[in-house]
């Protein structure tokens, strides 16, 4: 079960136009790097919960999902009540089986497979991952007795009992689970919390297992947390290749140069970068290290580093470096001569257009 709804309320304006989880990070969307672990998990059919930011985008860009080898099966959520409501709406989906629920704004180095494989091995009721972050406050965090035994789960905690966090993804075996979710009642913030219903199993003495992950985790909830992924991953996913044509560019490091993308001469492209598929990178042009660039856009004599950038999207003319950026699909940046600016920090929506 990969969730794809929610209202993605600190990503705005990006998610006015689309679910936070199709922003995509080195070429691929957020949730495309959750399928595709999903898949290397040996898991093979995906019911895919849907929210209201236009759903129908994430259906045109998945399909039935045999192009990532996996078999998709569309749900409508709605309005986001919980990801325990999320989570409920896949029951006749999953039926008698055991499940993983993945929230599709999560991204896991390391992968899930090998907590698949224990909880398969397993006759838990449900297993949670946990990892051990600075700031639980922000999170759901477990509760442990002197044993070590998990006894609780906290939602966003302002004095945490722990500092492990709940990471976005859940394993359980239906039916408690669903039991579970039909006892609770909507929190103060009128959901229905996931962290209830397993504090339920919990209460009720059902063996809810947990696993610490080690590696790197991102819950891209809000722009730094974009940017904080789209730097692990290029740092640690990407790899270096050029598909396309360049032009006597400099390029250094690892670049992933798509099909069809062209560096001109004078441009450098220092990595970890990625240029996507059908992208100009035009003279005068810097492409520092970490940084996104999707396809079909137009970048001419501009400074970028540590920023993502959306398809479509054409830069030129910016005197100052864009740094630490965002900028949604279609958006225009383009400068004015005569202007000295410095440190512009840009967070832009889809079809922005900003003369500077
Ligand atoms: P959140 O990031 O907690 O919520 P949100 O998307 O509403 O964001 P914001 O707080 O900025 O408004 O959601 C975690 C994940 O679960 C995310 O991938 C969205 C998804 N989700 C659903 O699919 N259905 C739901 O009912 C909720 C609450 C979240």
């Amino acid at each position: 079960m990969l969730l794809h709804g929610g209202f993605g309320t600190r990503l705005r304006p990006l998610t006015h136009t689309g679910p936070k989880q199709l922003i995509k990070v080195a070429g691929k969307p957020i949730s495309q790097w959750a399928l595709e672990d999903l898949r290397g998990s040996g898991i093979k059919d995906v019911a895919v919960i849907l929210g209201n930011i236009a759903p129908e985008r994430v259906v045109e860009y998945y399909g039935d999902g045999s192009w990532l080898g996996l078999n998709l099966t569309y749900i409508y959520q709605g309005y986001p009540h919980g990801l325990a409501h999320a989570l409920y709406m896949a029951r006749e989906f999953v039926g008698d089986d055991p499940f993983v629920m993945y929230l599709g704004d999560n991204i896991i180095f390391e992968g899930i497979a090998r907590f698949v494989k224990r909880f398969e091995e397993s006759d838990s009721e449900a297993m949670i991952l946990l990892a051990e972050v600075p700031n639980p406050q922000r999170f759901g965090v477990a509760r442990f007795d002197d044993k070590g035994r998990l006894i609780g789960l906290v939602e966003k905690p302002k004095e945490p009992p722990s500092p492990y966090a709940l990471v976005g993804v859940y394993f359980f075996r239906p039916p408690h689970i669903f039991r579970a979710v039909e006892s609770i009642k909507p929190s103060w913030r009128g959901e229905l919390e996931i962290t209830d219903a397993i504090q339920r199993l919990i209460d009720w003495g059902l063996r809810v297992d947990y696993d610490v992950i080690t590696g790197w985790w991102k819950d891209t909830g809000t722009p730094e947390d974009i940017l904080d992924a789209n730097r692990m991953i290029l740092d640690s996913k990407l790899e270096g290749r050029i598909l396309g044509r360049v032009e006597g560019a400099e390029i250094q490091g690892r670049v992933y140069i798509d099909e069809g993308a062209v560096v001109s001469r004078d441009a450098i492209v220092r990595g970890p970068a990625y240029i996507g598929r059908g992208t100009r990178i035009g003279s005068g042009t810097y492409i520092g290290p970490y940084t996104s660039i999707g396809s079909g856009c137009e970048i001419s004599n501009v400074e970028i580093e540590n920023s993502l950038v959306e398809d479509g999207v054409v830069l030129k003319d910016i005197d100052s470096r864009i740094t630490d950026s965002i900028i949604g699909s279609r958006s225009v940046v383009a400068g004015k001569s005569n202007k000295i600016p410095s440190g512009y920090r840009l967070i832009l929506g889809e079809r922005s257009q900003i003369t500077l």
